[in-house]
């Protein structure tokens, strides 16, 4: 039987390109391993942080030692991101791969740009598709359509830049109808980012005025929601239309939330698999993990966390990751090797998931 030849598609335009390359290698160590080896050919692509595309030796030369590429200096200026036709990949380029795997987190990745071209080259790939990724990307639509799926979340209203940088100004009276309609704390976010990047949480007019110009320097949308004081539980989610949840998952860490800094620094949180809840509580996240995913159109896999408020009872969606985290320590793969399906397994189903569908 021959081979089925996979292209391992990382690194990409966004902030998470480093965490891009660890999951791609720990993706790449399951595809040569165990009954894998046999099953999977492992072609590496990689995407510079410039959108240029590459394969062959560089691209294993990346996967290998784990360091990105880096520009020259004069070339890593912010015009230089803007995408050109000349960075888009011909496709006959890559005519040998026969199901690619994207492990690109975050906008250009996780957001449906990569689906869409992919879904033109007529190749399946493992993941979402546009819509889907689209939809579990853009924090405002995704909890539109949450909230039509009757799934429970925290309070929130949709800002936007030109509201925010309004002339004449509005500003003054924005300000007043977030501090009415959901009052401090709260939580302002850009709608398309991710790692918490440009998310402040916010106490006081000051901040919530510096905050949200923050926030528009990111994204022309901006969402505030009502903070609550919770636990943070997670569930990993697999399949297409009848997608199986994992057991749950906790984390805790001693900052005010879980921001950039404590995401990316080793010793700052802690995974707790399974979460201490009771059965009642898992199993609510899990049947609301699996509605999440089918409510957005995920396929493949998807990471649901939710919000536990333990005083009430309460348990609220805070958002599906069409892309989790990949690396050998994340929270996706641990929570499945806990339902009893190995990294390598996992893997594989994945693939055979792209392939399906
Ligand atoms: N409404 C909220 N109430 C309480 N904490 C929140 C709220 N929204 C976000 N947080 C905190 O901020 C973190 C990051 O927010 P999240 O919406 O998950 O952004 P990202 O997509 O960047 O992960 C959460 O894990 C949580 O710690
Ligand atoms: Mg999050």
């Amino acid at each position: 039987m021959s081979k089925t030849r996979v292209g391992l598609l990382f690194g990409g335009r966004s902030g998470e390109h480093e965490v891009s390359i660890r999951s791609a290698q720990a993706i790449a160590k399951a595809l040569k391993s165990d009954q894998n080896a046999s099953k999977y050919e492992l072609l590496p692509v990689y995407i510079r942080k410039d959108g240029v595309w590459q394969k062959g030796e560089i691209a294993q030369k990346i996967l290998a030692s784990g360091e990105p590429f880096y520009l020259p200096e004069e070339k890593t200026t912010s015009t230089d991101l803007v995408p050109s036709p000349s960075l888009l990949p011909d496709p006959t380029n890559f005519a040998e791969i026969e199901v690619w795997f994207p492990i690109l987190h975050g906008p250009n990745g996780e957001d449906g740009t990569i689906q869409g071209l992919l879904t033109l080259m007529q190749v399946p790939f493992v993941g979402s598709g546009v819509l889907g990724s689209a939809v579990g990307m853009d924090k405002i639509a995704m909890k539109m359509i949450f909230s039509q799926a009757g799934l429970s979340q925290v309070k929130y209203k949709m800002v936007t830049r030109s509201q925010i940088w309004s002339n004449p100004c509005i500003f003054p009276k924005l300000c007043d109808e977030i501090e009415a309609e959901l009052g401090y704390p709260c939580f302002v976010k850009p709608a398309n980012l991710g790692s918490s990047v440009g998310i402040s949480k916010v106490r006081s007019r000051s901040e919530l005025e510096t905050a949200l110009d923050n926030a528009a320097s990111y994204d022309r949308r901006i969402i505030v929601e009502a903070g609550v004081e919770a636990r943070e539980l997670e569930c990993a989610v697999l399949g297409n239309d009848q997608p199986q949840a994992s057991v749950v998952g906790e984390i805790t860490f001693a900052s005010d939330f879980y921001d950039y800094e404590t995401k990316y620094t080793a010793g700052q949180a802690d995974l707790f698999i399974p979460a201490k809840v009771s059965d009642n509580i898992a199993n609510q996240v899990k049947e609301m993990a699996v509605k999440a995913f089918l409510a957005v159109d995920a396929a493949g896999l998807a990471r649901v966390d939710f919000f536990y408020v333990e005083k009430t009872g309460e348990v609220l969606i805070n958002e599906i990751n069409t892309l989790p985290g990949f690396t050998a320590t994340s929270m996706y793969p641990q929570l499945w090797a806990a339902s009893g399906i190995s990294f390598s397994e996992l893997v594989d189903r994945l693939v055979q998931l792209a392939l399906e569908r």
